[in-house]
């Protein structure tokens, strides 16, 4: 009853449309009084989780307080990733990376590691190896994976183990992994990773799969012909940076060519520019905020419609506006801005898991 009342009360708000009740975000010029709810996104029927940095869990209280309210997985924005992790080979720097784990262990939250291997994210060593070698950089790739996911074993859940294979037109990306090793070079990576924590859920991720038709072909036809070559892959992580202009038609389709694999989806980095033309002068309107507060439920939702078995959950890529990595555009991607105050768009996600719990 408690839920219909909430989804009425939602409902009824937004049908009064934008003269006299501000649903909840503080536009930059100003708002009134926010939207209740008792909910919190947690009580998603999936983890909901968030890309956090150290530097902000270290300097700003209410960043972690929101945390831990909000959110039942976490995932490092860039400290698990190969150049924030290795300066020499054999040497690492786990601080960054090991201080997110204990806050997650401290407060019972999943934790998804991103990203074993990434094209933008290569450390300088690695870059000066010797080209077109492949039995070292096989062996390299081995080694890294293997002490990256075995000093992480038992406390990081899953990972995404290659990131960024393929190009927008579905053919592979050239990366130091691909150009030196080959096209097996995925097959090998997860085989790796599996071998050094059998127990990790293991991810493919990319971004693209909601505008490219090509690339969803490509994404589903290599994981599919990836499992039936009996390599541990567990899963498809669909980054979704998407805009207030995506279409709904279009996460639907992504979501649903990722569990048609049969295997788990992952929402992975998740956010919605209000302002994808990057125009200096924008601003975060009321309708601006309405708009993604949609595409906020329309992606739940579609989440929501899998089997649920493949449901792994929604990553948000960052916390709040102003420390989000497209906040220099100007744009405001995320569930809550700057004050740390709930926008519309959280109350899309609430709307949308509502429904789903009556
Ligand atoms: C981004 C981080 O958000 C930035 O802070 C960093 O400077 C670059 O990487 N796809 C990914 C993420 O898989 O790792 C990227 O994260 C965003 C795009």
């Amino acid at each position: 009853m408690k839920m219909f009342l909430l989804t009425l009360l939602s409902f009824m708000l937004l049908a009064c449309g934008t003269t006299d009740v501000d649903p909840g975000a503080r536009p930059e010029n100003g708002g009134t009084t926010p939207e209740e709810t008792e909910m919190v996104l947690k009580d998603a029927p999936f983890p909901v989780g968030v890309a956090v940095t150290p530097h902000h869990m270290k300097s700003e209280p209410r960043y972690n307080a929101l945390i831990k309210k909000e959110m039942n997985s976490i995932t490092a924005e860039n400290h698990m990733k190969m150049s924030h992790l290795s300066s020499a080979r054999g040497e690492y720097t786990w601080d960054g990376a090991d201080y997110i784990v204990s806050f997650a262990k401290e407060n019972n939250m999943r934790v998804h590691g991103h990203a074993l291997l990434w094209h933008r994210s290569i450390a300088d060593w690695v870059n000066e190896l010797p080209k077109g070698d492949r039995e070292l950089w096989i062996e390299v790739m081995k080694e890294y994976i293997t002490d990256v996911v075995t000093h992480f074993k038992g406390d990081v859940l899953s990972w995404d183990v290659v990131n960024e294979a393929f190009n927008d037109d579905g053919s592979w990306r050239s990366t130091p992994w691909y150009d030196n090793i080959g096209e097996d070079y995925m097959d090998l990576a997860f085989q790796f990773a599996h071998e050094a924590d059998p127990d990790a859920i293991l991810f493919y991720n990319d971004y693209g799969m909601e505008y490219s038709t090509a690339k969803r072909s490509k994404i589903s036809e290599e994981v599919t012909a990836m499992i039936e070559r009996g390599v541990p892959v567990h899963g498809i992580g669909l980054q979704m940076h998407i805009d207030i202009y995506s279409t709904k038609s279009n996460m639907v389709a992504s979501i649903n060519a990722a569990a048609s694999c049969g295997v788990l989806v992952h929402v992975s980095e998740f956010d919605v520019r209000t302002n994808p033309d990057e125009d200096k002068n924008a601003t975060f309107t009321e309708e601006v905020a309405q708009k993604q507060r949609e595409s906020y439920q329309y992606m739940f939702e579609a989440l929501m419609t899998i089997p649920q078995h493949q449901q792994f959950g929604v990553t948000m890529w960052g916390l709040v506006d102003n420390h989000s990595w497209l906040s220099d555009a100007p744009d405001w991607g995320l569930p809550f801005n700057k004050e740390y105050e709930r926008k519309p768009a959280y109350y899309g996600i609430i709307d949308a898991i509502t429904v789903s719990e009556e």
